[in-house]
């Protein structure tokens, strides 16, 4: 349980935004496919992050975990062990659904499973179409909940129209095409992150795009490279909102990842007409920058269509945003929030309506009218760490105490979320 309590708050100074969560997952996934050893800097060692290292060691993968640093001696898809301890993927969907491609193509048997999280969210979307590529795969339900066994080998060429729009998915999908001797073509619904195809380039391999259409062929040889991640635009984003809902607030974000499948919530905020600047720093493969932010006065917005993957992750935080913009925001077209960590239309809606806050649940995302006042309030995370940062969001601008329950989750993708408030916050912390 977590108290907080805060006397108008202001938010000043510098964040130095911890390591992209979904580029620091594939950084150990490729280290460990290509030849050679890669250093990754940059790397979050959040648990997802670090239950991906895990299951890569019980591969075989020498991973060696410094302090600023991680060294990854890669072998290639055929250096890859049969594991004979099962692979635990904690609270990572991305680790559970990328692995399970990674594992079609590889002629042994392994078992994934997770946390209760995990036991409870779909992977028949992935596990559906690897059976059709040629894997052997069992779970329950048929293969769509873990404990999930699979035995994999060889593939076979591969043309799929993906039902969702969900890079986890995409990604799974490319990995194990890369394993097959023939071409895989995968079409999305809509642009999701393209953090695999940029690593595939990035490790010596290619990965062609035409429209929504990917094309991607097996047997390619990957050589080590260095990566450096650069920040997390989610966790930026719990920042952004804080600065621009609280008074008096200018926050300066460094290193944070400008990657444009993933910077949706640039989008809300210039809608929402938030004072704020980006100036980028570097122009590599994935772009970073800098992000200065002021109070400011919010104005409502519709969210939806092509937009929902570029912020998926953010829509708890931009909830709260809306919360205190002018007018009413529609978030709509982001059904795929009830499978995420929690079900988070729900989980979002019910937490804030605690604090007082004008929201509504509608079939494929929430109805949100503001500016509301928001008052103190006992909520819980739910084991969602992106539900526990928003709550502690909301705890700096409300009237009273906020208990959180269950805060330790935020560990998942931001261990020093905490320590990073109290440094930039400036008020009587009562
Ligand atoms: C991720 C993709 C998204 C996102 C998740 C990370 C990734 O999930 O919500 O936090 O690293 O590929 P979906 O692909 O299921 O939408």
């Amino acid at each position: 349980m977590k108290n907080l309590q805060f006397e108008s708050p202001s938010l000043k100074g510098e964040i130095n935004v911890p390591g992209d969560k979904s580029i620091s997952h594939r950084s150990i996934m490729f280290g460990a496919i290509s030849h050679g050893e890669t250093r990754v800097t940059g790397f979050l060692k959040g648990d997802d992050c670090l239950s991906t290292i895990d299951c890569f060691r019980k591969m075989g993968v020498q991973i060696i975990e410094k302090e600023d640093e991680i060294l990854i001696e890669g072998k290639g898809f055929e250096g890859l062990q049969e594991p004979s301890e099962v692979l635990y993927t904690g609270n990572s969907g991305t680790t559970t659904r990328l692995l399970l491609g990674i594992l079609a193509g590889q002629p042994f048997h392994s078992v994934i499973t997770g946390d209760e999280s995990i036991a409870k969210r779909p992977m028949n979307r992935v596990t559906a179409p690897l059976k059709q590529m040629g894997a052997v795969i069992d779970g329950r339900e048929d293969g769509n909940l873990t404990p999930i066994s699979i035995r994999g080998g060889k593939l076979k060429s591969f043309h799929y129209k993906l039902p969702v729009a969900s890079a986890q998915l995409k990604s799974a999908l490319i990995l194990a095409g890369l394993q097959s001797d023939e071409e895989t073509v995968i079409v999305e619904p809509e642009k999701t992150r393209d953090h695999t195809e940029k690593m595939i380039r990035h490790f010596g391999g290619s990965i062609q795009r035409d429209g929504q259409k990917i094309i991607v062929n097996g047997n390619q040889p990957f050589t080590a490279k260095d990566v450096h991640v650069p920040g997390d635009i989610s966790s930026a984003a719990f920042f952004l909102t804080a600065a621009a809902i609280t008074k008096n607030s200018s926050l300066l974000l460094k290193g944070v990842g400008l990657n444009e499948t993933r910077t949706g919530i640039l989008d809300v905020l210039k809608k929402m007409e938030a004072d704020f600047e980006v100036t980028q720093t570097n122009a590599d493969e994935e772009p970073e920058g800098q992000i200065k932010i002021n109070s400011s006065i919010l104005k409502s917005c519709e969210i939806g269509g092509e937009l929902i993957p570029r912020l998926i992750d953010e829509i708890p935080i931009i909830a709260l945003l809306a919360t205190q913009a002018n007018g009413q925001t529609v978030i709509k077209d982001a059904e795929e929030l009830k499978v995420k960590e929690t079900n988070r239309i729900d989980a979002v809606v019910e937490e804030l309506k605690k604090f007082g806050a004008d929201i509504h649940a509608t079939e494929d995302g929430m109805i949100i009218n503001g500016p509301t006042l928001l008052h103190g309030a006992e909520a819980d995370s739910r084991g969602d760490h992106r539900i526990g940062m928003m709550l502690a969001v909301a705890a700096l601008i409300s009237k009273g105490q906020v208990k959180i329950n269950n805060p330790e989750c935020i560990s998942v993708s931001y261990p020093s979320f905490f320590n990073d408030l109290d440094a930039v916050i400036h008020q009587n912390n009562v």
